[in-house]
């Protein structure tokens, strides 16, 4: 049952009006505009719509519409203008401040029934296409939500794979990324950008997880190698970037100009190029290296130098930090490296963090493994216990 609000200083016509609507409606009456409004603005429940007199006292009617139109709560209800002010004038301004309707007095009941019956339905209509909108934008939402958590899904098992593959403890990748989100968010606030839109800046973190992802397609024997690489091991291992960039030209169709997909390409394609052209699998130099793999290329030498491998001590920060700066202009761009300087406290602060949630993995790992031990004992025990019984 639609609900109503009559607002009309003529008692007469007020109740004429009323008893008009009281069989199909719910009706509230008010014969000041004054109270009307304030009734209206302590209610939660508003009417779907008001027939307000124009010449209500307490309060100008316009002054009124002017309210309810401007108000959040109240700007939805429909409403209908009487009055026995013949100047179009005044009805076209009735229009303009929102009314969806004007009926001129003496008011014909009938008449009056039959517009407002109008409005209503049309209300109706409005109603019915908010809520398919609103169960659309749910559905969007629903699928927008999926396909995020889907990328969020693959890009933990690739990184996941990765480090099972190269037998690290699961960090270099999730380290890569973090260090270059501090060099970058420093690059990009001292206006040094390439084009890189800031609100691209955590789906680059995202995709520079993937970098090494070409690993997957290197042999073991070389992957796991803790001694000096022959050169037919070390171009076994170069072709990491290639294996992940083939694969991301492969399906590249499925999302055409997708920014992640650009991102990813260029970081694990170009990580390992050099500043001075002697890098690898192009040899590309200088700015024809995208922006992205020349600074994901600082992030990852710090991460290769300062992680502790079971075949390397861990190089302190400091050194790091020379070997990075004296790289200027030979392995690294200058300006990533003057951003990684400048940023070399917060780096080293998340490298100390790092660190300790990889120790607290591999306490993790190895309570695991103890664990699954004893359980292997346990069951080979019990297994001789009843070799001899009959059952
Ligand atoms: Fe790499
Ligand atoms: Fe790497």
């Amino acid at each position: 049952m639609h609900s109503l609000m009559i607002v009309d200083s003529n008692d007469t016509e007020l109740m004429a009006i009323q008893r008009a609507f009281e069989q199909t409606c719910s009706v509230i009456t008010m014969n000041n505009g004054k109270s009307a409004l304030g009734r209206l603005n302590k209610s939660t429940v508003m009417p779907d719509l008001m027939i307000i007199d124009l010449e209500v006292v307490g309060i100008s009617a316009f002054e009124m519409m002017g309210r309810i139109k401007g108000n959040d709560k109240m700007k939805d209800i429909s409403i209908v203008i009487i009055s026995g002010d013949k100047e179009s004038s005044t009805e076209l301004e009735a229009y303009r401040l929102g009314a969806s309707d004007f009926i001129h007095k003496p008011v014909n009941v009938t008449l009056l029934k039959k517009r407002v019956e109008l409005q209503l339905e049309v209300l109706g209509y409005k109603k019915q296409v908010q809520s398919h909108v609103n169960q659309l934008q749910q559905n969007v939402n629903f699928h927008a939500q999926n396909s995020l958590r889907l990328e969020y899904f693959l890009i933990g098992i690739i990184t996941d794979l990765i480090s099972v593959k190269d037998g690290f403890t699961g960090m270099h990748s999730v380290s890569v990324s973090k260090y270059m989100g501090i060099i970058l968010r420093d690059m990009m606030m001292s206006g040094i950008n390439y084009g890189i839109a800031p609100e691209d800046y955590e789906l680059i973190l995202l995709a520079a997880q993937l970098h090494d992802m070409g690993k997957i397609g290197v042999p073991d024997s070389v992957l796991r190698k803790e001694g000096k690489y022959t050169d037919e091991e070390f171009r076994q291992m170069k072709n990491h970037t290639i294996y992940a960039s083939n694969a991301i030209e492969k399906y590249a169709y499925l999302l055409p100009n997708n920014k992640f997909i650009v991102y990813t390409y260029q970081m694990a394609r170009y990580h390992h190029e050099r500043f001075d052209g002697n890098g690898y699998p192009d040899g590309l130099s200088g700015q024809n290296i995208p922006f992205l793999a020349r600074v994901l290329a600082v992030a990852d030498v710090y991460d290769a130098l300062t992680a502790k491998r079971s075949y390397k001590q861990a190089t302190t920060h400091e050194q790091a930090y020379n070997i990075i700066s004296q790289g200027a202009g030979i392995q690294f761009d200058p300006q990533v490296v003057s951003a990684f300087q400048r940023a070399q406290a917060d780096i080293f602060e998340t490298a100390k963090q790092m660190m300790a949630q990889t120790m607290q993995m591999q306490a993790q790992q190895a309570q695991q493994s103890d664990m699954h031990q004893r359980m292997v004992q346990k069951s080979r025990q019990m297994d001789r216990a009843n070799s001899g019984k009959v059952i």
